[in-house]
């Protein structure tokens, strides 16, 4: 592939580290129920899986109704939002802001591919939101990752045919979502949780946008 037309970033675990505050919602919410739930089980079965989703895999065989799995889902987000209200711009990943500013200085474009309806919250408080050209969020679409749905849909908010688009995730199910949408996929953290990703970085920190590209 050529130097890519846009770069599609995942946000939760990718550009700040929101993915443990998720974690630790849930964690409060799994006690109050009574359910035993790790940060393994965490990792393994939740990173990057939407909120109703995360509930069903927590609640495993539990008979409830829709009204309870409602009530639920609704008082893990106010945990959530509770937690990243004293976020900051110091909360970006260290090396991020450069390398937005790297990507923008190169003229590829970015987008936002994140299923988390939370999301346009945390890029303001990032205080990032105005340098992507498109956000695709948990509003977006109906198909969760790993269906391509999302970056699809965010590589034509930037205009760009999705085989010239380079995906970032830092869970598997979104590597999956990016290869199922005929992207090059980079992944973010330790390589043995990537099976399709066609690079694995550990972070941001001491990675230049040549190393990104470099697929
Ligand atoms: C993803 C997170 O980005 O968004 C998941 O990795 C989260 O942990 C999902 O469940 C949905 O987020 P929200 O904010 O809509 O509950
Ligand atoms: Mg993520």
């Amino acid at each position: 592939m050529q130097k890519p037309q846009a770069i599609l970033f995942d946000l939760d675990g990718v550009l700040t580290d929101t993915s443990e505050y998720h974690y630790r919602a849930w964690k409060r919410l799994a006690g109050e129920e009574g359910i035993p739930f790790t940060h393994e089980e965490n990792d393994a079965h939740l990173r990057g899986v939407s909120r109703r989703e995360s509930l069903m895999y927590i609640l495993r065989d539990r008979k409830v109704t829709e009204a309870q799995i409602q009530e639920m889902m609704d008082r893990k987000n106010r945990y959530y939002t509770e937690m990243i209200k004293g976020m900051t711009p110091a909360d970006l990943v260290p090396g991020g802001k450069q390398l937005l500013q790297s990507i923008r200085d190169a003229g590829i474009k970015m987008a936002i591919a994140s299923a988390s309806k939370n999301c346009r919250t945390v890029l303001e408080l990032l205080d990032i939101i105005n340098a992507f050209d498109g956000i695709a969020d948990g509003y977006s679409v109906a198909n969760t990752k790993p269906a391509p749905d999302l970056f699809v849909y965010a590589a034509g908010l930037t205009r760009t045919p999705t085989s010239a688009c380079l995906g970032v995730e830092d869970a598997d199910a979104g590597i999956e979502a990016i290869k199922n949408a005929g992207m090059l996929a980079l992944g973010i953290g330790p390589q043995e949780r990537f099976h399709r990703a066609d690079k694995v970085l550990p972070d941001f920190a001491n990675s230049s946008l040549q190393d990104i590209l470099n697929l």
